[in-house]
């Protein structure tokens, strides 16, 4: 079979890293791919919104399926495209259609699909221009922290939480007036719900889903989550709070209602559904939906499924989900993810790492990297590579992750060293 997978971060290394085990696989191409897809397939310059120039490539090389990673090619109709082009209109495709990627693309649909089907989530308001006041007196309703959240995609920046409300009625103003462009011309005012979070991925095929293994990543930049917001920092799988009991209610509240909405709504989705959820005293409630895996959770869920990555994906993509096998290893999976120094503000790139061939143990997937006109493994991203491993527990695994980064160098490294801590106390 051969394959196109749409992405360049360590989510899609990881994706190469899986379906390249697959004796199912003749041809993988990476379009753009990053320094490290390029050991499992071929790196292509193609850009996935350029629809016409995506749908030529297919035909060309006789791709058989497309898996797209992130979620942005799918919000601006990628999948459509591909389905409305005669010559390609019967490729399977890993990714919804625009409409089932506005599950990501829009927190008001996304809301507005929970309420209808009954799923657990956070009160809340959509506000525009038009009904400001009522946003207002929304907020002087709820008692803080308040939750304001841009209506669009804004490159995870899009949501603020404030501690008093005289703060949270001035940024709902600026927001409305275009702090996040277009993307906050209408915001959603949620409920703020304490709790822990935990990522949960399902695939689905439209009609039946696998819930694969949940995960609990490290979004901060700094030790004990403190300071700015970033991609993640690292990841860990299983999750110890996710226990029988709180999964159990996880695909009964969550899941079910979620695929027979997508069923209900005609939304043509064939691909992921990433939870967001946050654990409120055992109840799960959704956080957000995103379209597609998390980076770097598929760091760490990937490397914990044994079954063949290209079968359970082409089962999902044809409609075939519910005769595949998804096997899950027991082992425990982390990943800390190296960053560049600056990063998630201002940073630099090209400085050249070494010390990858000293890797034993861990598997590196890489994220922001290319090779330089020498040929060697350069930087060229905030987050640059997430060092995964498997233990028979969590600090098994997460001593083999650092043992290795200790190897592992470039200017302005900066990683985090409390991965999977806090979990510790469950
Ligand atoms: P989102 O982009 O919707 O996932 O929001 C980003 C982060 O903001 C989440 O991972 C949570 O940590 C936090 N968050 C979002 N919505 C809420 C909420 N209603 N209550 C508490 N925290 C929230
Ligand atoms: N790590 C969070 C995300 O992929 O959205």
């Amino acid at each position: 079979m051969n394959i196109l997978l749409i992405g360049s971060g360590g989510r899609e290394c990881a994706f190469a890293w899986k379906m390249s085990q697959s004796p199912k696989l003749d041809k993988l191409y990476i379009a753009p791919g990053n320094a490290g897809t390029g050991a499992y397939g071929e790196n292509v310059a193609l850009n996935p919104n350029d629809h016409v120039a995506v749908c030529q490539f297919i035909v060309d090389k006789k791709i058989d399926m497309v898996v797209v990673g992130p979620e942005e090619p799918l919000v601006k109709g990628l999948q459509d495209a591909i389905k409305a082009n005669a010559a390609t209109a019967n490729i399977p495709v890993v990714g919804p259609s625009a409409k089932g990627a506005a599950l990501e693309g829009s927190k008001e649909f996304a809301k507005d699909f929970m309420v209808r089907h009954g799923i657990p989530t956070a009160g809340y308001l959509p506000v525009t221009k038009d009904n400001l006041a009522e946003g207002e007196a929304y907020l002087e309703k709820l008692s803080a922290p308040y939750v304001l959240k841009a209506d669009g995609l804004a490159a995870g920046k899009g949501v603020l939480i404030l501690d008093n409300l005289a703060e949270a009625k001035s940024e709902l103003r600026e927001m409305l007036s275009g702090k996040f462009g277009a993307a906050s011309a209408t915001v959603v005012i949620e409920e703020y719900m304490s709790g822990i979070e935990c990522s949960v991925f399902v695939l689905t095929d439209g009609k039946s889903y696998k819930i694969l293994p949940e995960a609990k990543d490290y979004k901060r930049i700094g030790e004990q989550d403190t300071g700015l917001n970033t991609g993640g920092m690292g990841a860990v799988s299983p999750v110890p709070f996710a226990n029988e009991e709180f999964m159990k209610k996880v695909e009964d509240r969550i899941v079910k209602p979620t695929v027979a909405g997508i069923q209900k709504d005609n939304l043509d989705y064939k691909g992921f559904v990433f939870l967001g959820l946050m654990n409120c005293g055992g109840d799960p409630k959704v956080i957000e939906y995103n379209v597609r895996m998390g980076d770097p959770e598929t760091e760490v869920v990937l490397p914990r499924i044994d079954s063949d990555l290209v079968d359970l994906l082409y089962a999902a993509a044809t409609g075939n989900l519910a005769s595949a096998e998804l096997k899950v290893s027991k082992d425990f999976c982390c990943t800390v993810v190296m960053v560049a120094g600056g990063y998630p503000g201002d940073y630099k790139k090209g400085d050249v790492i070494t010390g990858l061939d000293k890797v034993e143990g861990s598997t590196v997937f890489h994220a922001g990297t290319k090779l330089n006109a020498e040929g060697k493994v350069a930087t060229n991203g905030g987050r640059v590579l997430a060092v995964s491993s498997r233990g028979a527990n969590k600090n098994e695994a997460l001593a083999k992750s650092y043992a290795n980064i200790a190897n592992i160098k470039y200017d302005g490294c900066y990683f985090r060293r409390d991965i999977g801590k806090d979990l510790d106390q469950y």
